[in-house]
């Protein structure tokens, strides 16, 4: 079953602040690595899978992309995109990418921030990404690392000693994949971990070529903005890869 977590009210309400303050993980750290691995986007054609509040929906036609499809599961979400990025390039569609259909070869880039761990059947979404994709194109996104999500418990990963200070970070069960329930803002977020092989195999499996991967770490600036993004320097937080048909 898909798992709507974006539309549970509480959910909601805690993740908007987060995502809409001005210092957070994805301004500061994802999204700057997530750009840099774009290709010029201009007059390319684009699908952006959990588009959320439509900021990279609206980025790409900033930067000249032709025209955007931007997909998500949640209603509240799309509402918020509708209403503050909405452009004539860009469709907001309120749809699940396992039951989005488009024609093979219908865009140039496709790209996902920070989805792609909510879905179950990951060999089944790449296999339709890559159907997607014009050849040569480029499909771009971010995970949450399986660093992160490897660990069966809701607890902290962090291990803290004595003096309440950060000693190690907990890896558990790497190789045992699947579903994770977490307590992230609300009990009970569903999420799916997967190894990096098995991550990378499931692109090469579905004839991508993998261009780079990134596990980005903040410069100065970002930390002196948000301290907690030190941490980074000892475990990283995302997964980027850009890969090609
Ligand atoms: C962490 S948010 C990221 C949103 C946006 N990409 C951003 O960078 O702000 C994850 C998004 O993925 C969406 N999502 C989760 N499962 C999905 C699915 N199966 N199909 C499409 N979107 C999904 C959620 O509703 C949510 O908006």
């Amino acid at each position: 079953m898909k798992q709507n977590i974006y539309d549970h009210p509480e959910f909601f309400h805690q993740y908007k602040k987060l995502r809409q303050a001005p210092y957070n993980y994805n301004n500061l750290l994802e999204q700057p690595a997530l750009k840099s691995l774009l290709p010029n986007l201009t007059n390319l054609q684009i699908l952006d899978i959990g588009c959320g509040m439509g900021q990279f929906a609206y980025y790409c036609i900033e930067n000249n992309a032709q025209h955007v499809t931007a997909i998500d599961v949640s209603e509240h979400m799309l509402a918020i995109a509708q209403c503050e990025h909405a452009h004539p390039h860009i469709d907001y569609y309120l749809r699940a990418i396992e039951d989005y259909q488009a024609a093979p070869d219908s865009f140039d880039c496709i790209t996902s921030s920070l989805s792609l761990h909510y879905i179950k059947d990951f060999s089944a979404v790449i296999g339709k990404i890559a159907r997607m994709l014009r050849p040569g194109s480029i499909f771009i996104f971010s995970v949450e690392h399986p660093i992160v999500t490897a660990r069966k418990t809701t607890e902290d990963n962090w291990l803290y000693d004595d003096s309440g200070n950060s000693s190690h970070y907990a890896i558990d069960n790497y190789h045992d994949e699947g579903l994770r329930e977490r307590t992230w803002l609300v009990d009970g977020v569903v999420k799916y971990h997967r190894s990096i092989s098995t991550i990378i195999n499931t692109l090469i499996e579905h004839n991508l070529t993998i261009e780079k991967m990134l596990e980005p770490i903040p410069d100065s600036e970002a930390v002196e903005k948000l301290p907690s993004l030190e941490k980074e320097h000892r475990r990283p937080s995302f997964l980027l890869i850009r890969a090609r048909k």
